[in-house]
Parts: C-alpha cells; sequence; structure tokens
C-alpha cells in the first residue's frame, strides 16, 4: 500500500475534508489534490525514502506533535474519521449562550464543522446534558437561511452537546472531562479546542488543568481566549507568561470578536483589490481617520466587569486599535496569516504613546426622556460609588511613519450615548484650488470626500462626493456612492464568532492578536491608564442616551477635525 506524503501540510488539514478531494495520476506518481474552504489546495505525492524507495510509515507534524498519515487509497475517508471536540469552558455565562453556542450552531447548519464533532459544556453549575441543551436550545436561531430541516437540524447539533461539571482549578476535573472526550473520540485522531469564556482571573487555572489533564493524545489541542488579556502592559506580559508555561504560541488563539466582524474582514479587499484607494492611502490624501464606537445601552448586568477596566481597555486597546492597524498597515508581503500580523505589529510600534492631553473621558449619568427614566452609571449595582470609570473616551493617536506622519486618527467609545454604531470615517483633504469653492460658501469641510465603512449596524461602504444638482443653475451638493449590504448582497452576514470559531478549528492565526501585537498595543496605552488613575482624573458627565461629553468636540478641533457621525445621518 502506497504512503503518502503532505508537501505542504496546513494545521487546517483535519477539517480540509470537508471540502472537496480529488485524486489524479502524473507520470508514474499518483498525486491527491485536497481543496478547502479558502479555495487553497494541498498536493500529496508518494513519500520517498532518500534513496528513492517508498517507505512504510511516515508521519506529519501540527503543534509540534507527530500525527500519523492518512493512507492511499482513502484518503478522504481517514480524513473524515478525526474528531474535533469543542469544550466551552464557562458554558452557563452570557457569552458562551449569547454567542458561542449560536455561531457553533450556525457553523453546523451550513454544514462548516467536520463531520465527526462533539461540544462539551464545562462550568462549576451543576447541570445534565438535558440541561445544557435546553438552556442554548433558545439562543440557537436558523438565521441564516430559513431551510425547511432548521428544527431538525438543531435536533441533531443539540444531540452532540454534552456537559461536565467541574472546578476551574482541579486537574481531576479535567481528567475526567478527558475521559469523557476520549469515548466519545472513539480512538481517532483527536483535535481539541477549548474555548475560555470564563473571567480573565481563571485563565490560567484552566490552561494548567485542562492542557495537564485533558490536551489531545494524538492530535492538535488549542485554546481561544478571550479578552481581557490584562489591564496594562505588565498584567498582560505575566498573563501571557503564564499561559506560556502551558501552551505554546501556535496553541493560543486571542480572540477580538471584531476581527471577525465581515466589513473589518473587507478592509484588506478594499485596499488592496481596488486601484482606486491604495494610491490615497497615506497622508498625501487623507486629513484624518476616525474610529467610532457607540452603544445606546449602558454596562446593564456587566458593571462588575466594566468597573475593573473601563471603556479603552474595553473597546479602545482592543477593537478600534486592531482596525487602525489594518487600516495603516502596508501591504502584506502574502495573505498568509504571520505576514499580515508582521504589518499589523509593524503599525502598532510606530505609534506615540498617547498622552493625558489627547485624551478626553466621560461618564454618562442619569437622564429623564419622555417620561421614562434611563440610570446613571453609578446607579448599576455592581458598579461602586464614585466610581471614576470612563464609560466614554476619545483619543488622538498618531502613526510616526512616512505613510501617516501628521495624520490624526481619532477613536472614540461610548456606552449610553443616543445610537449604536460602529464605523470608520476617512475624511479626505480639500480639492487644492477648488474652482467649485465659492459654491460650498465658507465651510470647506462640507465639501470633503468623506470614505465611510460602516461596520455595524445596516452594514455599507459609502463615499461622500460633491455632484452638481440637475438643473439649469449650478449648485452643488453632497452626495453618496453608497454600496448598503443589505441590497447588494440580501443573504445574512454571519456573526463574527462563527468566522473565528471556524479558523480557530481550521488552525488559521490570521485574525488573532499575536503576543507581540498585544505587547505593542498596551504600550501605546499603558502610561495613560496608569496617569487617569494615578490623577483620579474625573471623567466628563454625559447624560444616558446623549452624544457624549462636549470635551471631545474640543479635541477633535484641537486637530482641525470634525466628528463626522455627528454631523452625517446617512
Ligand atoms: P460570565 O461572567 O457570565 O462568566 C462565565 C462563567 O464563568 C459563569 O457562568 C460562571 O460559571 C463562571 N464564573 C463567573 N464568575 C466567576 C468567578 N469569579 N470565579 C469563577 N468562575 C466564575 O462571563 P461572560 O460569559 O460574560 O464572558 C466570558 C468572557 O468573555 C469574559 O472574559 C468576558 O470578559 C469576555 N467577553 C464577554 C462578552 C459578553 O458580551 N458577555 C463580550 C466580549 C468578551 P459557573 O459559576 O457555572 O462556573
Ligand atoms: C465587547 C465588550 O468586547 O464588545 C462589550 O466587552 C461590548 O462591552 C461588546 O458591548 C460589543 O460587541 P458588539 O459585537 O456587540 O459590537
Amino acid at each position: 500500500m502506497t504512503i503518502l506524503r503532505f508537501y505542504k501540510l496546513p494545521s487546517s488539514l483535519s477539517t480540509a475534508f470537508s471540502s472537496r478531494h480529488e485524486r489524479s495520476f502524473s507520470g508514474s506518481s499518483e498525486l491527491v489534490t485536497l481543496t478547502t474552504r479558502r479555495n487553497q489546495c494541498w498536493r500529496f505525492s508518494p513519500l520517498k525514502s532518500s534513496n528513492g524507495s517508498p517507505l512504510a510509515g511516515a508521519s506529519w507534524k501540527d503543534d509540534g506533535k507527530e500525527m500519523p498519515v492518512p493512507k492511499v487509497p482513502d484518503i478522504g475517508s481517514q480524513l473524515a474519521e478525526n474528531r474535533v471536540s469543542i469544550t466551552v469552558v464557562g458554558a452557563s455565562g452570557d457569552l458562551a449562550k449569547k454567542k458561542i453556542f449560536p455561531a457553533l450552531f450556525a457553523l453546523y447548519y451550513e454544514d462548516y464543522l467536520p463531520q465527526h464533532f462533539t461540544v462539551f459544556g464545562y462550568a462549576r453549575s451543576k447541570l445534565t446534558d438535558e440541561e445544557l441543551r435546553h438552556t442554548i436550545s433558545k439562543t440557537l436561531t436558523c438565521r441564516i437561511d430559513k431551510r425547511e430541516n432548521c428544527s431538525d437540524k438543531m435536533e441533531q447539533f443539540l444531540q452532540r452537546c454534552f456537559y461536565h461539571s467541574g472546578q476551574y482549578g482541579s486537574e481531576v476535573d479535567f481528567c475526567e472531562l478527558d475521559n469523557k472526550l476520549k469515548e466519545k473520540e472513539d480512538g481517532k485522531i483527536a483535535n481539541r479546542l477549548f474555548y475560555l469564556s470564563i473571567p480573565p482571573n481563571i485563565f490560567v487555572d484552566v490552561v494548567r488543568g485542562a492542557s495537564r489533564s485533558a490536551s489531545s493524545p494524538n492530535g492538535w489541542t488549542r485554546f481561544i481566549v478571550e479578552k481581557p488579556f490584562g489591564r496594562d502592559s505588565e498584567s498582560s506580559s505575566e498573563l501571557t507568561r503564564c499561559l506560556k508555561m502551558y501552551l505554546t504560541e501556535e496553541q493560543i488563539f486571542r480572540i477580538d470578536h471584531y476581527l471577525g466582524k465581515e466589513l473589518v474582514e473587507n478592509l484588506s479587499v478594499l485596499r488592496f483589490a481596488n486601484l482606486v484607494f491604495e494610491p490615497l492611502w497615506s497622508r498625501n490624501y487623507i486629513r484624518n481617520v476616525q474610529l467610532i464606537f457607540s452603544e445606546d445601552f449602558g454596562t446593564e448586568g456587566r458593571g462588575g466587569y466594566f468597573d475593573h477596566y473601563g471603556i479603552i481597555r474595553d473597546i479602545m486597546q482592543n477593537h478600534l486599535l486592531q482596525i487602525l492597524a489594518l487600516f495603516a498597515m502596508e501591504t502584506p508581503v502574502s495573505l498568509d496569516g504571520e505576514d499580515i500580523r508582521n504589518e499589523k505589529v509593524k503599525v502598532l510600534r510606530s505609534m506615540r504613546v498617547l498622552k493625558l492631553d489627547d485624551v478626553v473621558v466621560g461618564q454618562y449619568k442619569g437622564h429623564t426622556k419622555g417620561g421614562k427614566s434611563f440610570p446613571a452609571y453609578t446607579d448599576d449595582t455592581t458598579v461602586p460609588k464614585g466610581s471614576l470609570t470612563p464609560t466614554f473616551a476619545a483619543a488622538a493617536l498618531f502613526i510616526d511613519n512616512a505613510r501617516w506622519d501628521g495624520v490624526p486618527f481619532l477613536m472614540k467609545a461610548g456606552k449610553a450615548l443616543h445610537r449604536r454604531g460602529a464605523e470608520i470615517r476617512v475624511q479626505f483633504r480639500h480639492v487644492p484650488g477648488n474652482l467649485y469653492k465659492r459654491k460650498f460658501g465658507t465651510d470647506l469641510d462640507k465639501a470633503t470626500n468623506e470614505l465611510v465603512i460602516r461596520v455595524q449596524p445596516n452594514e455599507a461602504i459609502y463615499l461622500k462626493i460633491n455632484n452638481k444638482v440637475p438643473g439649469l443653475s449650478m449648485r452643488l451638493d453632497s452626495s453618496n456612492l453608497n454600496l448598503l449590504y443589505s441590497e447588494r448582497y440580501p443573504r445574512e452576514i454571519p456573526d463574527a464568532y462563527e468566522r473565528l470559531l471556524l479558523d480557530a478549528i481550521e488552525g488559521e492565526r490570521r485574525l488573532f492578536i499575536r503576543s507581540d501585537e498585544l505587547d505593542a498595543a498596551w504600550a501605546i496605552f499603558s502610561p495613560l491608564l496608569r496617569e487617569l488613575e494615578e490623577k483620579k482624573v474625573v471623567p466628563e458627565l454625559y447624560p444616558y442616551g446623549s452624544r457624549g461629553p462636549v470635551g471631545a468636540h474640543y479635541l477633535a478641533a484641537k486637530y482641525n477635525v470634525r466628528w463626522g457621525d455627528l454631523i452625517d445621518s446617512s
């Protein structure tokens, strides 16, 4: 029997079998081609020893572990026999119910999960398999396309979900989980994914227990770690150091779910697959860039967590900064995850450390509108009275490199504001010697070309251009070239967690944060965060449901900028 060797073997191979596989012959050699979800091809050919004779056995490596090689003639079925066990640690929690189980079901529903997979919930709460199924069934939806067999699919999915109650720091409990996993894995090659959907203070306990007692005996073992990754440079380095006592960097998937959002994923396509944008993408044409996040609700239910972190750590240092890095990076050598992360880290390392002068912090206060009362942040019973934690922040950041020298990157993030949204706004420079400038009156800013990438809700990309109003007079109007996703692509957009879970299963690291990226991100914010706390800077109060503190306008004005979201109602 011929034994095959993989030419270029991705970690994702275990799931590649869900895609096409074809066999062909080239001369006397048999070739097998696997085509994955991303249309990447891997070719296999007979393994020969150095003297050219076929070998009796071979192996390949993943995450540093030796793996058996599937044999011809049934590569597809061999691979299809591999197991993937996904353990959601913290399964009783909010994120697991709201996002992780629904995302796993959506992947199953769309046939993206490997043929043999099992999902385990792990937490301290005492639940039976049935109770877990009952709880998660309430949040599963057939939202992508409402096929008739949805309820059957849901039932089939739930039958693959199990629960194990255990303590987070107990190796014995993880050992019991290991036994249950082995039972389901049936002696086959088993790959294991642990999703740490738990508070950060127990990350290391879980990684210690799970890696020592429940790592896969013969396949890969990976850990998705939820944010927050520390509170500052020191605690983040300490967390990384502790995780690396049990795991290699390749096993750690630090999730930032904003990287899994459709329009964030599209940023690189927009830049690098269109001739029209990239030549404009620099200080020569761009006046400022705005990264804006707002929520129209407060910390409801998460005040305890939030008060320890605040909006800068919760949103800016990760979600908005990651978008900024993707936006501003140089062209990567390839689309390979490491090439992209190399470019992102360069941008982050070129950024100026943020100063207190370039930051405004706010906190929402109670407000009554239309007879309805909205609470102040400090009314949350889980928030200490007199807390100075910011629920709003605006900041001006700079990238000191040739491309972006002097261009302000303004960030704004807040809770309990007048609307929910996340967007990137690119304001271009004024047209030099504009022939039509008199038509715009004194306010040339109104004539600024602006590219808006609306990440959510109502995903869209639009470009504000100046246009002649039809008619005999010469009247100009600012109008939008508008790509509204719901009109152009009526199919529902997958949730960010679906993309990220699938990537973690496939070993694709592009959308996860590498430890050097994390260090560089903290280096920008840590001194400011320390200063805010040491000086006990009092946040400017703003009413619940308002547009945020007025200080944000002054900060933008300092750099000759106006917040685009407050002018534009598109
Ligand atoms: P929860 O507070 O709901 O915690 C998840 C589970 O962990 C709980 O069900 C509980 O399970 C266990 N747990 C909670 N507190 C403790 C504690 N002090 N000691 C030991 N175990 C505890 O968290 P979320 O589900 O909201 O979030 C999980 C992770 O994801 C966190 O790191 C969070 O920061 C992050 N995150 C959450 C988001 C969200 O929208 N919820 C969004 C983005 C990130 P049991 O008691 O059964 O063991
Ligand atoms: C999380 C923050 O990372 O992102 C939350 O911890 C915030 O405070 C959430 O509400 C926003 O995510 P999304 O996908 O709803 O915009």
